[in-house]
């Protein structure tokens, strides 16, 4: 396993078989897989880790993804968004605690027309000038990317959720398309961003087949982020009685994007933090770089729920901030107080 793994480092190439062989890798072996994605990720950003501030501005959603918690057809979901001043006060709130990036993300929620997220993205960055701002907010047409972009966004993260397309139309209803997601990424690309894809590890039907189609994918997109983490059932949706994706294959995961990526974006991501107590922490000894703390007001956290159990929803949250930064000190590395950009990144 040693030689698979010193070869793929060197030619950050895997073909099915070494995929296979990798994703059935025992604990061990693993270790070695995740030291060697760290040297990569401590060579290219020291051992500093970014933060994001993630702001959940909207659980309403137009879509109806079977694995996700804000589905329109939950009943059970209760609703709840954002409005332009609370966004704001969660971003002054979390300037004042050191960050310099902030996400918005949120359901496909058409009462933020693209006027109210440019005016929203607008005074962020006017007031902030030394901040980032990431959007998370699905899919839109290329007008409206472009837009947000000129409005001063400056990142976009949408998962392609999975690169095959049987795959994709066994977790999404007939209206969604693979094709528009993947043009969406490209789009953004072209207009400009530093553009975030990614998948769910362990959902539904995901075999090595359609991971080996995912990385296929990220190879031609070249993104600057990408986002995994394991997939969690959610009680009320129709995959409530499916099996959680696996923490193991997660960190797996993550070392070979590394690996093949050495300067991307990868954060250790709350589902991780909800899979295992300490898997963000895990996460980032196995190359992840970036962690997305919680800025939105703790009254409205439980209702952003994608899946059960979702960690820092409750009162004693409200803070994660200091709590991230003994976690990350606890494994011998520190916050970057910087915007945390792709490497050499040029905004054009
Ligand atoms: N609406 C935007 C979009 O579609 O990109 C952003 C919000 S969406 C809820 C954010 C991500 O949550 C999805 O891309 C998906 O990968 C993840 N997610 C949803 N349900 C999940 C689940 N049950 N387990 C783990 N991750 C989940
Ligand atoms: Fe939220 Fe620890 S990161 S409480």
């Amino acid at each position: 396993m040693k030689k698979i793994i010193d070869r793929f480092c060197e030619t950050k190439k895997l073909n099915k078989e070494e995929l296979k062989a990798l994703l059935n890798i025992s604990e061990e072996d693993r270790e070695y897989l995740s030291e060697r994605a760290r040297e990569i990720s401590v060579s290219v950003f020291g051992r500093r880790i970014y933060l994001r501030g993630l702001i959940e501005i909207s659980c309403y959603c137009k879509n109806d993804c079977y694995y996700c918690g804000i589905r329109r057809s939950n009943n059970n979901a209760e609703r709840y968004r954002l409005t332009p001043e609370q966004i704001m006060q969660c971003a002054d709130n979390g300037y004042e605690l050191g960050f310099r990036t902030f996400v918005l993300q949120g359901g496909e929620d058409s009462w933020y027309t693209d006027d109210i997220i440019c005016s929203i993205v607008y005074d962020i960055k006017k007031k902030y000038k030394d901040c980032a701002v990431t959007l998370s907010l699905g899919e839109k047409s290329y007008e409206s990317y472009k837009r947000y972009f000129e409005s001063g966004a400056d990142r976009y993260l949408l998962r392609h959720e999975t690169a095959d397309n049987e795959h994709y139309a066994k977790l999404h209803p007939a209206e969604m398309s693979l094709d528009n997601r993947k043009q969406c990424l490209y789009n953004l690309k072209e207009i400009g961003y530093q553009v975030g894809c990614g998948i769910m590890v362990g959902s539904p039907w995901q075999s090595v087949d359609t991971i080996f189609e995912d990385l296929k994918f990220m190879s031609d997109l070249q993104p600057h982020m990408i986002g995994i983490g394991p997939f969690i059932h959610h009680k009320d949706t129709p995959f409530a009685d499916c099996e959680n994706g696996s923490i193991h294959t997660t960190l797996v995961l993550l070392s070979i994007l590394r690996i093949m990526f050495p300067k991307v974006l990868l954060p250790a991501t709350t589902a991780l933090g909800t899979a295992d107590p300490m898997g963000r922490e895990k996460g980032i000894l196995a190359g992840a770089n970036v962690l997305m703390p919680n800025l939105s007001p703790v009254s409205v956290r439980k209702k952003y729920s994608l899946y059960d159990n979702k960690i820092c929803t409750g009162e004693e949250a409200a803070e994660c901030r200091g709590c991230l930064e003994r976690r990350i000190q606890s494994i011998g590395y520190e916050v970057d107080r910087g915007r945390g950009d792709y490497p050499d990144f040029k905004r054009s």
